[in-house]
C-alpha cells in the first residue's frame, strides 16, 4: 500500500475549479501533482505556484497551468509533505531542500494541507534533522553559531559536491535529538546573520492528512 499516494490523493478531492494552489516538493508531493494533472486533463481549472524548479517541471509536464506570483493575490490551498508532524501540527520540512520556497509559498495561502505517511507523525520533532537554509558567505561562522544552538551540523551535499538549493543558498542539516521548544528555537536560529530561514513550520499547517499501511487517512485539524 503507498502511503503517500493515498494521503495525497485524498488532499487533492478537496480542489476544486478556480482555485490557486500551492504545489508543493517531494515524493509524496509528487503523488499529489500527478493527481491535480490527471484532474486538470479531465477539466479541472485551477492556476498553480510550485515550490520548486522540479514540481514546477512535473506540473507543466502534465498540463498543470503555472501562474506568475505577481499575477495572483495569493492563493486559497497548498498541498505539501512534511518530514515530521507533532500533535500541535507543528512541522519539520526541507527534507527535500525546498524549504525556503515552500515556507514563503505557505505563508501566502489560506490553507496549509499536509500530507505524509505513517511515519512522519511524531510526539516530539527533532529526531529527523532540522534544515537550515544558509548563505554561502562564511559559512564556517554561521555553522558555528548553529553549534552553540546545541546541535550536530551537517553540511548537505550531493555526491562529492555540496547541496546548492533552487535559491544558491546550502543546507545545514542540524541534529538536536529533540526540540521540545520548537517556537523557541525556531527564532533563535533566526537571529544568526547569514541563515535565511529553517525547515520549522509554526502554526501554519491547517490540516494534516495521514496515510496509513492498510489503506485508511487519518485527518488532523
Ligand atoms: C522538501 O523540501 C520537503 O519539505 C518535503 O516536503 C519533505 O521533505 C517531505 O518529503 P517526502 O514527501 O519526500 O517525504
Amino acid at each position: 500500500m503507498n502511503m503517500k499516494k493515498i494521503a495525497a490523493e485524498h488532499a487533492v478531492q478537496y480542489i476544486e475549479d478556480g482555485m490557486k494552489v500551492g504545489l508543493g516538493t517531494g515524493s509524496t508531493a509528487y503523488w499529489a501533482i500527478q493527481k491535480l494533472g490527471q484532474r486538470v486533463q479531465e477539466g479541472l481549472s485551477i492556476q498553480a505556484v510550485a515550490t520548486s524548479i522540479a514540481s514546477e517541471k512535473l506540473a507543466l509536464e502534465l498540463g498543470i497551468p503555472i501562474i506568475p506570483f505577481a499575477e495572483l493575490n495569493g492563493l486559497n490551498v497548498t498541498i505539501d509533505g512534511a518530514d515530521e508532524v507533532n500533535p500541535e501540527l507543528h512541522l519539520i520540512k526541507g527534507g527535500g531542500g525546498a524549504l525556503l520556497r515552500e515556507k514563503i509559498v505557505a505563508y501566502h495561502s489560506e490553507k496549509l494541507i499536509i500530507i505524509a505517511d505513517e511515519s512522519k507523525w511524531v510526539p516530539t520533532l527533532g529526531q529527523f534533522p532540522l534544515p537550515v537554509e544558509i548563505i554561502p558567505f562564511a559559512v564556517e561562522w554561521t555553522v558555528q553559531s548553529l553549534e552553540q544552538l546545541g546541535c550536530k551540523v551537517q553540511l548537505r551535499t550531493e555526491g562529492e559536491q555540496i547541496f546548492i538549493t533552487d535559491n544558491q543558498n546550502y543546507i545545514a542539516d542540524c541534529s538536536f535529538g529533540t526540540i521540545p521548544s520548537p517556537l523557541k528555537l525556531h527564532n533563535d536560529i533566526l537571529s544568526i546573520p547569514g541563515i535565511v530561514d529553517n525547515g520549522l513550520f509554526i502554526g501554519l499547517a491547517d490540516q494534516v492528512i495521514i496515510g496509513h499501511k492498510d489503506g485508511s487517512v487519518e485527518i488532523m485539524g
